[in-house]
Parts: C-alpha cells; sequence; structure tokens
C-alpha cells in the first residue's frame, strides 16, 4: 500500500525514483502553511502564508531533500552517508541513515551549531567531527572525502536533495491552487532557493500551477556573498544557519533570482532578530533565526515599497525555533524565582 505520509511515493512521478528505491520515510513533507494576519496588517499585502517547514520530522526542510538522498544512496548500495553541515543537514542525514540502517559522519563547524540541532546529531547515532572553521571549510573536507570514495556525500552539491525539496514547491501550488506572486526565502548555501524555483518552473510546465512567483533570497548582512558578488571570507550573523560564505548553488541561486525578476538582498542581525520575535510573539510560530530572515525580507520590502504588488505572499520557514534554544533564552532577562505561594507569585509579576 503506498503511504501517503512517504514523500518519495506522493512525487514519484516527479523525482529520480524507481519501484527499486527504498520507500525510505519518516512522514516528511505536507508541512502546514499558516496565514500570518499580523504581517499582514503590518505590511499591507493581502495574503501573507507561512509554509512551516520546522514540521518536519527532524524540524527542518532538510527533510524532504535528505529523505530522496539517502533512498538512492541505499539503492546503491552506499553504507555511509556524509555532509558538512551548520546542524540541520547534520540532524536530517543521522536521522534517515539511522533509519535506512546506515552509518552517518557529520562534519561541523567548531562552535557554531546550534544545540539543538547538535543533540539531535549525537541522539540518532552519528560520528560528529568539529573543524576549525567555518561551513565552507567543512564542507571542502568532506567533498575530498567523498570523491576519495569513503561515502555518499549528502549535501546539496548532491542532486537528489535538490530534486527531494523541490517538492515543497509542488505543496504550495497545490494547496493555493496555484504559485503564490512572491515567495521570500532565506538563503545560506543557496540550495532551497535553486530547489524551490526548480519545483515552480516544473509545476507551470505539468500545469500544477498558471503563474511562477518572484524569488526573494535573504542572507544576513555579515554573511552576504550573493548581495555582494564575491565570496566571504569571514561570515559573521547571529542566524548560525546560513553563516556561510561561499555557496555551493551560487549559479542556481542567480538563476532563480534573474529568471523569476526577483532578487536576493541582505537584512541585519537586529532585523532577523526583531523579526524572530515578531512571528514568536504575534504569530505564535517559533521558528529559528535564519528563517526569520525570511520575514525580515519581507518587512524590510514592503517597508520601501519593493513588492511590486504581490497580492499573495508566501514565508518559507525554513527550521523550527526549539534548534536554538540558547538564542530565545538570551532575549529574556533572569526568570524569577520566588516561594511556591499566589502571593509570591502576583508579587514576581508585578515586578
Ligand atoms: N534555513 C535553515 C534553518 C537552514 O538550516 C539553512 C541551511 C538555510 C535556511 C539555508 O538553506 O543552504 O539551502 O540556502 N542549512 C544548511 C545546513 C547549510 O547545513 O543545515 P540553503
Amino acid at each position: 500500500m503506498p503511504d501517503a505520509r512517504c514523500l518519495i511515493d506522493r512525487y514519484a512521478s516527479y523525482l529520480p525514483v524507481t519501484e527499486r528505491t527504498p520507500r525510505l520515510t519518516l512522514g516528511e513533507g505536507d508541512t502546514p502553511l499558516v496565514r500570518a494576519r499580523s504581517l499582514e496588517r503590518e505590511t499591507g499585502v493581502s495574503e501573507i502564508w507561512l509554509k512551516v517547514e520546522g514540521q518536519n520530522p527532524t524540524g527542518s526542510f532538510k527533510d524532504r531533500g535528505m529523505v530522496v538522498a539517502v533512498a538512492k544512496a541505499l539503492e546503491g548500495g552506499a553504507r555511509v552517508v556524509l555532509c558538512a553541515s551548520t546542524g540541520n543537514t547534520a540532524a536530517s542525514a543521522a536521522a534517515y541513515a539511522a533509519r535506512a540502517g546506515m552509518s552517518c559522519t557529520v562534519v561541523l563547524p567548531a562552535g557554531q551549531v546550534a544545540a539543538g540541532k547538535l543533540a539531535q546529531a549525537i541522539a540518532h547515532g552519528a560520528h560528529v567531527v568539529a573543524v576549525r572553521g567555518g561551513f565552507d571549510a567543512a564542507l571542502a573536507v568532506v567533498r575530498a572525502l567523498a570523491d576519495e570514495g569513503e561515502a555518499a556525500l549528502v549535501n546539496s552539491v548532491n542532486p537528489h536533495r535538490i530534486e527531494g525539496q523541490k517538492t515543497a514547491a509542488f505543496e504550495l501550488c497545490e494547496t493555493i491552487g496555484d504559485a503564490p506572486d512572491a515567495l521570500f526565502i532565506p538563503v545560506g548555501n543557496a540550495g532551497n532557493i535553486t530547489a524551490y524555483w526548480k519545483g515552480f518552473v516544473e509545476a507551470a510546465k505539468t500545469g500544477l500551477a498558471r503563474q511562477r512567483p518572484r524569488m526573494y533570497g535573504y542572507q544576513a548582512e555579515g554573511a552576504a556573498p550573493l548581495v555582494r558578488g564575491v565570496p566571504v571570507a569571514h561570515p559573521e550573523t547571529v542566524a548560525t544557519a546560513i553563516r556561510i560564505g561561499n555557496p555551493a548553488s551560487w549559479k542556481g541561486a542567480v538563476a532563480a533570482r534573474d529568471e523569476s525578476g526577483g532578487a536576493i538582498d541582505a537584512v541585519s542581525d537586529s532585523e532577523i532578530l526583531d523579526a524572530y520575535s515578531f512571528l514568536a510573539r504575534c504569530e505564535g510560530v517559533f521558528a529559528e533565526p535564519a528563517s526569520a530572515a525570511a520575514i525580515a525580507g519581507l518587512r524590510k520590502r514592503a517597508r520601501t515599497g519593493g513588492l511590486g504588488g504581490a497580492k499573495r505572499v508566501v514565508c518559507v520557514l525554513t527550521g523550527n525555533g526549539m534548534k536554538d534554544p540558547d538564542r530565545a533564552r538570551s532575549l529574556a532577562g533572569d526568570i524569577p524565582e520566588v516561594e511556591a505561594t499566589p502571593d509570591a507569585v502576583r508579587a514576581a509579576l508585578r515586578a
């Protein structure tokens, strides 16, 4: 019986899979599309929807691509999967490898991975190695290891990742009945913006959508190589997921921007953190800082009148806020600790 929760089954005709491809699944995809009324009031846009990818099995959009990449690696006889990661790819690879009975090695930038993501990689039994340097250095290492045939590389340079991730664009077209007018998305290694654009182009060809959206990608100001047009040697941002100076899918991101008539722009860390708090407090949706870059971008574009009349907008919230508990905690002061009496609690609430 085909499993409705299995992304590979659901989109088999759009994916590089055969009947022999293992139907690996943790129930990925089919994520909620949530209306963002507070953001609509603030920006004046008629319809804003949040694609809550943090509700995937490991808490990020990576699961869509990872399930395809790991299934194909398994089909091809690999025993080990390997990736570099700012955290979410590692968590996803570790989970799907565990599910597939494969082993997993993740190479992380030392000291730059959010606590929840590291906990996931460890819990799923991945071999974790931290390297001195950023994500770009870690990616160079795993590419060299993969070239020597040591394992199947499951970073987004693996085309199966992009194929799986494009399914999010299909879901949007199915749910809305067409592609939105504009899509806002954070950009790090640039695989996801590449994948969405591929999905929208295919959706328009197969009749799943009548139009293609303008693609608006957002990088953090301190890690904005695509905006500057040159790699950034020492990327810096609070949004550690997108702390990347030399994106692997550079060309794909530029093509998505240019072919769609969109833009790739930068937002500051303070704009990112403002959007992060706004989402959690005014929409009730807890996404991680990198995801909030898309919201910060939409707010910025609305302020400067750069939306080109877009009426229906989708923002991709790529990762769950619980991935990075330290960031949330750092925004609050000390939590009062008092005697366990109503009076003491009342007094603390008044203080
Ligand atoms: N948002 C989150 C939460 C991410 O984890 C990432 C990338 C992005 C956005 C950017 O997506 O790289 O396709 O442009 N995380 C990768 C990782 C780099 O290793 O987990 P992208």
